[in-house]
């Protein structure tokens, strides 16, 4: 959900005639069950919809959003969903030329022996959305005949090859929706994959831009920023009394980017959002940290504390109470792979050194 769904869109309407396209998603919609990840699985579910989706395979992790999300996710979804268990929601569903089923580790041969003969009675190809890694999509394609393509689930990132398995093609997203992998289907065979990586280089999609927008609104109406769990800390000073001590970090400070980090989650009305807002200012996890920049004004930014850790006793006595010492380890926490590719210390201290 940090807006890559927006672009996933615009991709999706470049793969070719919508006609003759049959967009599958697979699962996991969410992280954990919580409120803000019904918000985004109804957002995700109201994005795909947008995009013309033709199933969505859901998960086990997904399946802990309960009966009565799920049934909101597959209205929103413009009743797209598929589930690998019984219940009221269908296991398959005919796109094109294809019969799109699921299936869940346990039970999935059965699952996909069912799949392949309800396909051939129909004259339709197989596929299959498994929620599982590649040594069971293998073992699944070995013990049935007639399949021909399995979408797994993989933690890391997207098939760049797929694995051919007699008939039967085995490729994966990856996770985090970063890719969007494409195939033709010749009417014979599959042909023509294409792992397309969901960057920079998309415009965002303008209705699923809407759509996103207004789960923001969400998260800020239903207040969320305000109910994130902290841990007990000692108490916060803030930069400006750090500051009043260290004039040569605080004057490097304020021509860094970290002292502009809340304002750019503003511009954006990102500000309140929790999984925006913890790496753009100071201890959002902790009892004396960040709360609003109206509640808490010191503890706006990357601050000298988001470094440093808490420091109102060293403030107060600076010769008896010495700050821990802090290196590469104090940047980990917020530059992670995700949001900060290009990451390296060396570098990135040189820009903030002091
Ligand atoms: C609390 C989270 C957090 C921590 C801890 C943190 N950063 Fe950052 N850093 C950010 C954010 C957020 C930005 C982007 C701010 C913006 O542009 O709004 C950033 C930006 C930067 C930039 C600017 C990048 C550029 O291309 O100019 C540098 C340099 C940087 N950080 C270095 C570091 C180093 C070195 C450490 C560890 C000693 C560190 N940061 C620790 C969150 C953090
Ligand atoms: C895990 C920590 C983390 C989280 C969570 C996080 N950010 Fe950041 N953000 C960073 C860091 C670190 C940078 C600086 C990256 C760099 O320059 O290497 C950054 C930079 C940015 C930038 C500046 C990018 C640029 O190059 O100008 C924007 C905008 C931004 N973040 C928005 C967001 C939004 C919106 C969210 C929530 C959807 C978010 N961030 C969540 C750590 C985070
Ligand atoms: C992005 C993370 C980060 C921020 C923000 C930051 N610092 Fe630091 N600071 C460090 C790191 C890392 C070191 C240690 C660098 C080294 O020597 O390896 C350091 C070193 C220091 C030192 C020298 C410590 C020593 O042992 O000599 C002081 C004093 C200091 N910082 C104060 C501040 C103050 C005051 C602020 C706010 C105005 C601030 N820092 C903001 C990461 C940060
Ligand atoms: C009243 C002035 C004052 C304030 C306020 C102050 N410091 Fe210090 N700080 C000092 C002095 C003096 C030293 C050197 C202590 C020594 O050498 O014995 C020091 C040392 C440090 C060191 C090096 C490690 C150590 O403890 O010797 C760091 C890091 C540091 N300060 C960070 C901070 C941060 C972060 C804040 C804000 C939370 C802060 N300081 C607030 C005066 C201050």
């Amino acid at each position: 959900m940090s807006g890559g769904i927006r672009r996933l869109a615009t991709a999706v309407q470049n793969l070719g005639p919508k006609d003759r396209t049959v967009f599958v998603v697979t699962g996991s919609l969410i992280g954990h069950p919580s409120r803000q990840d019904e918000l985004k699985a109804e957002t995700i579910a109201e994005a795909l919809k947008s995009c013309q989706v033709h199933a969505i395979g859901l998960t086990a992790d997904d399946l802990a959003l309960g009966e009565a999300m799920i049934a909101s996710v597959d209205r929103l979804s413009g009743g797209r969903v598929l589930t690998p268990q019984a219940g009221s929601l269908p296991n398959r569903r005919e796109s094109g030329p294809f019969l799109v089923g699921v299936a869940e580790s346990k039970l999935a041969e059965q699952a996909a022996r069912d799949l392949v003969r309800e396909a051939e009675a129909k004259r339709l190809v197989p596929i299959l959305l498994f929620d599982d890694g590649f040594e069971a999509a293998r073992r699944v394609a070995e013990a049935t005949a007639g399949l021909r393509l399995i979408v797994y689930r993989h933690a890391g990132s997207a098939s760049r090859e797929p694995t051919l398995v007699g008939q039967c093609l085995l490729i994966t997203p990856g996770n985090k929706g970063k890719a969007l992998l494409r195939l033709e289907w010749t009417g014979e065979s599959f042909r023509g994959f294409a792992a397309v990586d969901l960057g920079p280089s998309y415009a965002d999609d303008e209705r699923v831009a809407r759509i996103y927008a207004n789960y923001q609104r969400r998260v800020m109406s239903e207040g969320m920023l305000d109910k994130v769990l902290r841990r007990s800390s000692d108490p916060f000073a803030g930069n400006k009394v750090c500051g009043s001590c260290h004039l040569g970090a605080e004057s490097v400070w304020k021509q860094s980017r970290h002292a502009g980090a809340l304002a750019t989650l503003e511009k954006e009305s990102q500000d309140r959002d929790p999984d925006c807002t913890g790496c753009h200012v100071v201890g959002l996890d902790l009892a004396g940290g960040f709360r609003s920049r109206a509640e808490t004004p010191h503890l706006t930014d990357v601050g000298c504390e988001s470094c440093h850790g808490p420091g109102l006793a060293h403030a107060g006595d600076p010769q008896a109470i010495k700050m821990p010492k802090v290196g590469a380890k104090s940047c980990a926490p917020c530059h992670v792979p995700d949001h900060s590719p290009g990451f390296d210390y060396k570098t990135y201290w040189e820009k903030i050194r002091h």
